[in-house]
This record gives C-alpha cells, structure tokens and sequence, in this order.
C-alpha cells in the first residue's frame, strides 16, 4: 500500500517545501516533521507602538553637511548598540531593481525540481546551492522555506536559469555592496574609529559576499510551522529584502518584534563577526522568519563578511581598559562551526568566548 505520510527519511520525495505545497488543495494541515510549536507567551505584540526598528537615512549618513552626517553616525551608532537591527532608506537602490532580483529569484524557485538538482549540494560554500529547510541531514524539524544562496563577491557567480538573473544579480549584488560598504564606514566612525577602520582589519576587499534567498509558501497552520527559527546571522552586516509580504521578527528587551519597513527600504542587521570587534558593544540580535497563510513570501538576505581567512578580534582601541570577551576564528571556520550539528540552532558565538578563569 502506498504511503499516505512523508517522512523526513524520504528526502527524494519532499526535495522542496515548493513541492510539498504544490502537491494539492489537499494540504490542510502542516506535516509532523514540519511541526514547530512556538510558545504561545514569545509571540510578537504587533499592537506595541514602542516596537518598531529604527530608520536610518543614507542621504544623510553620505551627506556633503557634516552636520547631518555626524548626526546620522550618531543615530547609527545608538541603532546598532540598542537594537542591532535597523531601515535603511534613501539609499539609491531602484526599487525597480529589487523588485526585477525578488522576481528572477521566485522564478529559479519555481523551476522543475529537476532543474534545480545539479544545485542541491551539501558543502557550505559551494558557489551556487539551493536546497530547503536548513541541512536536512541535521535538522530536527523541517523549516517551512527554500533557499537558493549564491555568491557574488570576492568573485560573482550566477546562473542561468532564469535567464534575467544573470544581469540582475549583477547590478543587485553590486550596488547592495555599495550601500554596505557606506554603512561600514559609517558603523566604524561611529565607534571613533577612521571610517575605513573595520573594512581595512576585515579585508574587506576581499571580503565574502552571499545572495541568499528563501521562499516561504503559504502555510495552511502559520503557528505549527517556522520559516527559520531563531538565530543570529555570521557576517558583519546582512542586508534584506522582501516582497510585500512581511514575516522577519527580531528580539529585542526580551520581546519577539515583527519588522514593518517602508517600501524598497532594506532592513539591516549586525552580524556575529560585529558582536566580536565590537566586544559586544554592538549586538548580533536574534531573529526567526516566521510564515503566513495568505501568500508566498520571497526574501533575499546579503550578508557581507570578512574575507574567509580573516579572524575577528576585539579591536584593541575599543576596549578601554575591558579584557577582549573572544578569541579569535578565521571567518570559514566560524560558519562551518555554525553549520554543524554541534551549534545546531546555537548562539555560535558561545563557542568564541574567553572563558572566565574562576
Ligand atoms: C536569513 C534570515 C529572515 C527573513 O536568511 O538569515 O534571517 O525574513 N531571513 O527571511
Ligand atoms: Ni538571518
């Protein structure tokens, strides 16, 4: 007889959550091994007026006035310190074209399954990969999203399929990098530092670069599903976008918030390799995708690191007279280490810390 349920072991069957969905109107509730039951006490407060990240104007952040650019710093500074998570607007970007990389990326997700194989790879930093949930081979439960990650810098690799996202990708990933290499800048003079402080210690030059997007497809039982659980993000600053469906909540005073941002803002968030300069003045918060009932939500987080070799370490002159908190790991090892069972959903940057000696 055959099976009516489809287990995490029949990985061939259930190659995406896009099939799973697809496969029929059926679908009315959310399969066991999808089944992520949220405490019902962490919810996001959508009514709280006080929970909403803050916004960071670029015009003013790259403006010829030193007034309003020392006051931009100055705001994002306080940003990073108290919530590590922030809007960026008026940053130049064409909305146009983060809606043209948002399309070409739904299109590759819904692509034949069988096109999408010679992608399907288990090595972290393979050029071009896609897959679902987290690393099927680990996970305890299924996410409820796709992923499709390609890396465009230190050097640009793209695909094919669909034939515009060769072009997009392009201009996106370059002017995406634009816009973080501006907020580096700024994140460092908001430290004291020189603005070209972090980028210069992080080779930055060299440093990596990731589209990674994720589909997230209706869910028939939103609550019984995650799309990613809580976790923090490896690099130094990710940069997101989304269609006009919202899902990212962040942490924030002990309280899950829902991230509402203006149209063609990005939302921006510190990474762990900033928590480690920073010794932890400015915080790689946590965050989870959480999925709707209504419609397909499409994201494209673009973390931007160090180059792969370099290790992040306390900057000296920050610390002010405190002992660094980290010791130091090469960018690589960090997210293998993030990859692997043994940090499975774990604040990865425990693994880092200088351990207290009594
Ligand atoms: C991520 C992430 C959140 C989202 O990809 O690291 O946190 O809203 N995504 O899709
Ligand atoms: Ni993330």
């Amino acid at each position: 007889m055959a099976p009516t349920t489809t287990t995490v072991a029949d990985e061939a069957k259930v190659a995406s959550i896009k099939t799973l969905t697809d496969a029929g109107a059926e679908l009315n509730s959310v399969p066991s091994e999808y089944t992520y039951v949220k405490d019902p006490n962490d919810q996001a407060d959508a009514s709280d007026p006080e929970h909403s990240i803050p916004t960071i104007d670029f015009a003013h952040l790259t403006s010829s006035s030193p007034d309003l650019r020392s006051k931009a710093i100055e705001k994002l500074g306080k940003a990073c310190e108290e919530w590590g998570f922030f809007q960026v607007i008026n940053h130049g970007v064409p909305e146009s074209l983060m809606k043209s990389m948002i399309e070409a990326c739904h299109k590759f997700f819904q692509l034949p399954e069988e096109e999408k194989k010679e992608f399907q790879s288990r090595k972290l930093l393979e050029p071009i990969k896609c897959g679902t949930s987290f690393n099927v081979a680990i996970d305890k439960v299924r996410l409820w999203r796709d992923y499709l990650k390609v890396i465009a810098h230190p050097e640009f690799h793209s695909l094919h399929k669909p034939a515009e996202y060769s072009d997009v990708s392009l201009e996106f990933s370059k002017q995406t990098r634009q816009v973080a290499t501006e907020l580096l800048s700024g994140i460092s003079e908001s430290l004291g530092l020189e603005a070209e402080y972090i980028a210069k210690a992080m080779n930055w030059d060299r440093g990596l670069q990731i589209l990674a997007a994720n589909y997230y497809p209706a869910c028939p039982q939103p609550d019984l599903a995650i799309g990613i659980p809580p976790h923090t993000d490896h690099g130094l600053v990710t940069l997101l976008i989304q269609n006009d469906m919202g899902g990212l909540e962040v942490q924030h005073n002990g309280k899950w918030v829902l991230v509402d941002c203006a149209p063609g803002a990005f939302v921006v968030n510190i990474g762990d390799q900033m928590q480690i300069l920073t010794n932890d003045k400015y915080k790689s918060v946590w965050h989870r995708a959480v999925v709707n009932n209504r419609a397909t939500r499409i994201s494209i987080a673009v973390p931007h690191g160090p180059a792969l070799e370099t290790a992040a370490l306390p900057i000296p002159e920050l610390l002010g007279g405190e002992a660094p908190k980290y010791i130091g790991m090469s960018y690589e090892a960090f997210m293998e280490l993030q990859a692997s069972p043994a940090a499975y959903m774990m604040p990865c940057l425990d693994h880092l810390r200088v351990k207290a000696d009594n």
